[in-house]
């Protein structure tokens, strides 16, 4: 199989996926894709009873994307819905929909369609396995589960929403479960990919040790 200039980084919520994706692609000036985003995404349009098969036309015309300092927005008709996208609400209905064969269907033309020449970091659950397999390097980044109850609460808290710690544990877990025991793409390491582990490390560490391997690979 030819290999194209994409990383992928898979693994469970809050492992730190996007950080490690956003400043990989801000050193080596490749594009992003937050495929997590667009399963958020659907959630978002099908609460406004928004029907799936319409959804990746409205993808693909009225929202963009943007990498700000090393952040990610999303705009949906010149509007900034980042905050609405990022709330466990969200994710929890993202997650349901993510299990089914036509969200998958509808969303994997509109994710190879984030690689260009330049590299893609794409970050999600199956991009290793199911949607970039011709990626020339895969991670899968993991972590404890309280380490990532933290990380998400911290997120949460800065993005001004209220968190209740118990049950963002208790999401959390069953986000997990569901990902990872689902019939399709479900979140498991692709057979090539480094796996870390980051609970005992920060992004610092992570980046560190991805950065010599993406040289290694890229450069
Ligand atoms: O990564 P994030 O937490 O934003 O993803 C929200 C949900 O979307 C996940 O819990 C998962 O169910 C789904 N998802 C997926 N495949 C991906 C990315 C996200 O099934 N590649």
């Amino acid at each position: 199989m030819k290999k194209i200039n994409v990383i992928t980084i898979d693994g469970p919520s809050a492992s730190g996926k996007g950080a490690l994706s956003r400043k990989i692609a801000h050193n080596f000036g490749f594009d992003i894709l937050d495929s997590g985003l667009l399963y958020r995404l659907c959630a978002y349009f099908s609460n406004k009873k928004i029907n799936l098969d319409e959804i990746p036309k409205k993808i693909n015309s009225e929202v963009s994307f943007k990498l700000n300092d090393e952040l990610v927005s999303v705009h949906y008709k010149k509007k900034d819905i980042t905050n609405k996208l990022r709330t466990e609400e969200i994710a929890k209905i993202a997650s349901q929909m993510s299990a089914k064969n036509e969200t998958r269907k509808s969303l994997f033309n509109i994710q190879r369609n984030f690689y260009t020449e330049s590299g893609l970091v794409a970050d999600g659950r199956d991009m290793g396995t199911v949607v970039f397999q011709d990626a020339k390097l895969k991670i899968f980044l993991t972590a404890s589960s309280e380490i990532r109850a933290k990380r998400r609460y911290l997120e949460l808290q800065n993005l001004g929403q209220e968190v209740n710690m118990p049950a963002l544990i208790a999401d959390i877990e069953e986000r997990d479960l569901k990902d990872s025991s689902r019939e399709l793409s479900p979140l498991i390491p692709a057979d090539e990919a480094y796996v870390i582990d980051s609970s005992d490390m920060s992004l610092e560490e992570v980046f560190s040790f991805t950065e010599n391997i993406v040289k290694k690979e890229f450069i």
